[in-house]
């Protein structure tokens, strides 16, 4: 969902705008606020002008976080964000992934940047698994999910190395949808269901972030 708004929020409406949404993320690098719910994403800070391919956010860490809030705070029409609604893969692509499971732990240019290293040592010790079909919890709809960039492992292993998941990478790629962003929008998207990555950039670009339970 987009929101346009005549000025841009400022940090203590952005947060009030992420609580109401759901319960937010607490986490600890490139926090803006005092509950440290609110991140600061930018070209010298959190994910840096690099290509940032398909994902779901959070795969990686226990917990859902179904949702995501995002604000353009300065130039965020440097680089699109690109969309894809995983519940509207072809039901012929989800089945032949039914009864897989995959696991996730964050890339590895991202590992500095994004995590302390308290963070990382419980991510490794939580090896959280996500099964390639779920069900939507509110919608009931039917996902595929799989987290191109933050998926580490697949089971049965066996079909890992007969696998390349190909099938899903085009359709992901033919059904893409491209944000373009425009001054002070604020886009508010399903996590679990919305797919999404952005291409590298130059120049000085900032947004701000909330990842939330609902
Ligand atoms: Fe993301």
């Amino acid at each position: 969902m987009k929101v346009s708004c005549p000025n841009p929020l400022k940090l203590e409406e952005f947060e009030a705008l992420s609580e109401s949404l759901g319960k937010p993320l607490v986490t600890d690098r490139h926090v803006l606020n005092d509950k440290r719910t609110v991140q600061e994403l930018s070209n010298n800070g959190l994910f840096s002008n690099d290509d940032v391919g398909w994902h779901h956010d959070w795969s990686y860490g226990r917990g859902n976080y179904f949702g995501t809030i995002l604000q353009n705070v300065k130039n965020a029409h440097l680089s699109p964000t690109w969309f894809c609604d995983m519940s509207k893969a072809p039901q012929s692509l989800k089945d032949d992934y039914v009864g897989m499971i995959g696991s996730y732990y964050p890339p590895v240019d991202l590992l500095d940047k994004c995590f302390t290293d308290r963070q990382l040592k419980l991510l490794s010790k939580q090896k959280v698994t996500r099964p390639f079909i779920i069900n939507h919890h509110v919608t009931n709809e039917e996902i595929l999910y799989y987290s191109i960039s933050t998926i580490q492992e697949v089971s049965p292993k066996l079909l890992w190395e007969d696998l390349e998941f190909n099938n899903i990478k085009e359709w992901i790629e033919e059904n893409a949808i491209i944000h373009e962003w425009e001054d002070n929008d604020i886009l508010i998207w399903d996590n679990l269901k919305m797919q999404h990555k952005r291409v590298a950039f130059e120049g000085e670009r900032m947004l701000w972030r909330t990842q939330f339970i609902i």
